[in-house]
């Protein structure tokens, strides 16, 4: 990236070039040179705009789309030479549309401002984001339900606490991802309506004295709606913020997936196994493989909500309409989306990789007095208040500790010690398949209710 030449854009006010120092500190081009096809997009629809607007005639226009068509090549050969002197991805191209056409180059940015166009450029780029992201969540869904319908009637212990609850099946549990992540879908897209509004025409601040028609270029830029006041268009970032937010919840969903994952693969555990291309080893200890997909990704989840508490705070004492301040907001943004993007991506790849650990998942639900809720619930079937049930299945657990017998080890004379309610038909329900077959309705962790609700939630993908 060359430095060496002085900023002529508005060299007429000054009387000396900016200090070499301040030029590097002031200059986004380091990072906002990421938003140039869409920065050429936008000023494509300007130019276009321009010609039927009277401000240029169609050679004028012609010219400079197919010139600036030519720069996003050279950007994308890598032969562009960016310029840090020339402070930012829109000086940069227009530069060069300059030394390629001369005079005609410098009628592009009439009745327009760097404030609108930046502003245009990140909601373009974030619309496209926005897409990529949203067909992530997609795959890792459809991975979700390919793996919830296999596991449909595997039996795992539920957990309140961390402490063995009741029995779900493993199914059931990877629909509650499901859940999660048809949340984020929704958010993200109410996120994207607000994004995909237009401030092109707005100006420095005040709008322009030229025959914009802004209608047209937002129908050229595929935009939803025309931002209705120019003050709010240059300075409106609510839709990064919302972004941010919507993602700060995204990536707290799979810092939870992640935390069971680790869980989960662990030696105490051992309910899954996730393939070696996930995982690494350790550098001294031979008998690792670590689960650092999941590891990273609920650390990277701490980026995200810094993003938004950094945008958050970069917008909250801003008088109107433009300010510098606001390149600040490319790089959290920027970041938070390039982190749930990846991060969702690591998890499509690996969800449908998981291999569970059948026996060991089934062993663990039937330790821990799993079905003890199970037998409450069968002395309240028999007439009992359900408090009283309570305390005398807190009697029967209290005698298994004691003896090291699970409820269903018991013989029913042992049961029988705490209610003479209980007979024969007691056992079909403290078994775990009893237990999760009988929570039969929507939402319920049997297993028909599982494919159920893999059907619904394919039916949900269909119509995305
Ligand atoms: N690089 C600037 C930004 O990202 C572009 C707009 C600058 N406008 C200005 N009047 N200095 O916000």
């Amino acid at each position: 990236m060359s430095t060496d030449k002085t900023n002529q854009s508005w060299g007429g006010r000054f009387s000396e070039p900016v200090d070499a120092f301040v030029a590097r500190f002031t200059a986004s081009v380091e990072f906002d040179k990421r938003l140039y096809r869409h920065d050429i997009m936008g000023s494509i629809a300007h130019a276009t705009m321009l010609e039927k607007a009277g401000v240029l005639n169609a050679d004028e226009r012609d010219q400079i789309i197919a010139n600036l068509k030519d720069i996003q090549g050279e950007i994308e050969a890598g032969t562009f030479d960016w310029r840090v002197d020339l402070e930012d991805v829109h000086m940069n191209i227009e530069a060069r549309l300059t030394d390629r056409i001369g005079v005609t180059g410098k009628k592009l940015h009439t009745g327009r401002s760097r404030n609108d166009q930046v502003a245009t450029d990140i909601r373009l780029w974030l619309r496209d984001e926005i897409d990529l992201i949203l067909g992530e969540i997609t795959r890792l869904q459809e991975g979700l339900l390919g793996l919830a319908e296999a596991e449909a009637d595997t039996i795992m212990p539920g957990f309140t606490h961390l402490q063995t609850a009741q029995p779900v099946t493993f199914g059931h549990h990877l629909l509650a991802w499901f859940e999660m992540l048809s949340r984020d879908y929704e958010r993200l897209v109410d996120c994207r309506k607000r994004t995909n509004r237009m401030p092109l025409g707005s100006a420095a601040l005040a709008g322009t004295t030229y025959p914009i028609q802004r209608e047209i270029t937002c129908e050229l830029l595929g935009f939803e709606a025309i931002s209705g006041n120019s003050l709010d268009g240059v300075s409106d970032r609510d839709f990064a913020i919302e972004f941010c937010a919507a993602a700060s919840v995204a990536m707290m969903h799979l810092s939870r997936f992640s935390e069971e994952l680790v869980l989960w693969t662990s030696a105490q555990f051992q309910f899954i196994d996730l393939p070696d291309r996930f995982c690494t080893g350790s550098s001294i200890m031979p008998q690792k493989k670590n689960p650092d997909v999941p590891e990273l990704v609920r650390g990277k989840t701490g980026r995200v909500f810094g993003a938004l508490a950094g945008l958050l705070v970069l917008m909250k004492g801003q008088p109107l309409a433009y300010n510098k301040d606001n390149q600040e907001d490319k790089e959290p943004l920027f970041d938070a989306a390039d982190t749930l993007r990846d991060s969702l991506r690591a998890f499509a790849d690996m969800v449908p990789a998981i291999k569970p650990k059948r026996e060991i998942m089934r062993e663990a639900a039937l330790r821990g007095f799993s079905t003890a809720t199970d037998l409450a619930d069968y002395l309240v079937r028999k007439g009992l208040p359900f408090r009283d049930c309570h305390e005398i299945v807190g009697h029967a657990v209290k005698y298994g500790l004691q003896t090291g017998k699970d409820l269903a080890e018991m013989s029913l004379d042992e049961l029988r010690q705490f209610s003479d309610q209980i007979s024969d038909d007691v056992f079909a329900v403290l078994t775990l398949e009893g237990s999760v077959n009988a929570r039969d309705h929507i939402g319920g962790t049997a297993p028909n209710q599982v494919r159920a609700a893999v059907q619904r939630g394919r039916e949900l993908l269909v119509v995305r």
